[in-house]
């Protein structure tokens, strides 16, 4: 049985649909089960109802799992409980979404974050796998209104590369880690799309799905986190991610691998077919 946390997420719900597609045992933990697919993709999975702020409900969803895919917004108190949940239930593998550049010494509080857990995971003795994926390219979405109402969006990255990877891409590389974690015991993988491009590209790769052009509107980062605040976004939230905006331009997600391509037997998908796919959202 391989549970999935996170599975009404980004990465989550696609890894569901294709655990259970594949016919294999799979379960999804939920916090409300009404946010389920409703449109039959999760055909075949249990839905486990849960929330990691409640160590009954993960244990109960962990009985009898054999194999964890542990995906959260990363609070470390959170994955903690989890990865202590699985230990009690016996669960024998931990495939854990985690940071590239996850160190405990990182400036960036979440890529601590997910440092902490990561320490955690191997003094739990569990048999695991980690999963590091390079920018989403579903964060788009989040600017997909901005896109339909002013035809660009704002960024902070400069001229900063990286190698954006659809989380279509991710969730295919987690399932087939998921179904033969055996073969997957203490490794890490780098997950990315197929070339590193900036925002530019991704303006170039809107214009061309949406049939008019998008632009990238150059701001540096702090002007970012002020526009941030100002329509909403919590303060730390804001100035974390200007942070890391301020990093990407200075080169540090521009990196690649092929590791989704050896993982799932397919190349990754890369901002064109992403954009085609999304057009109707950013037109
Ligand atoms: N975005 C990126 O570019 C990027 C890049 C590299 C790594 N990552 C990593 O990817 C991971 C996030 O994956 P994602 O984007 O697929 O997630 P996501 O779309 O943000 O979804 C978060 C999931 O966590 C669930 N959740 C939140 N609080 C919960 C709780 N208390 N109990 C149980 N479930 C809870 C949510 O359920 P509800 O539907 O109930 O809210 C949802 O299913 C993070 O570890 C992040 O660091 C992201």
């Amino acid at each position: 049985m391989i549970l999935t946390t996170g599975a009404t997420g980004r990465i989550g719900a696609e890894a569901v649909r294709l655990l259970a597609g594949g016919g294999l045992a799979t379960r999804a933990l939920v916090r409300d089960p009404t946010r389920a697919p409703q449109d039959g993709s999760w055909s075949g999975a249990e839905i486990a109802s849960g929330d990691f702020e409640r160590p009954d409900t993960l244990d109960a969803a962990m009985a009898g799992v054999d194999t964890l895919l542990l995906i959260s917004p990363s609070v470390p108190a959170q994955e903690i409980a989890a990865i202590d949940s699985a230990v009690r239930q016996g669960v024998k593998h931990v495939v854990k979404i985690t940071n590239h550049r996850a160190t405990e010494d990182s400036p960036v509080d979440r890529r601590r974050d997910h440092a902490r857990i990561e320490a955690h995971l191997r003094a739990s003795g569990l048999s695991h796998t980690l999963l590091a994926p390079n920018l989403f390219m579903q964060n788009l979405l989040v600017v997909a209104p901005v896109v339909r109402q002013t035809h660009g969006f704002v960024m902070s990255t400069g001229d900063g590369r990286f190698g954006m990877v659809d989380s279509r891409d991710v969730a295919a590389a987690a399932a087939a880690v998921a179904a033969a974690p055996g073969d997957h015991e203490g490794r890490a993988y780098l997950l990315t799309g197929p070339e590193l491009v900036s925002y530019d590209d991704v303006a170039d790769a809107l214009t061309r799905a949406v049939g008019h052009e998008v632009e990238y509107r150059r701001v540096t980062p702090a002007e970012h986190r002020e526009g941030m605040i100002a329509a909403g976004v919590p303060e730390p939230v804001a100035s974390s991610n200007a942070q890391v905006f301020g990093l990407i331009a200075e080169g540090d997600a521009a990196w690649l691998s092929d590791d989704v391509a050896a993982l799932t037997g397919r190349r990754a998908r890369g901002l064109g077919t992403f954009a085609a796919d999304h057009a109707d959202v950013f037109r």
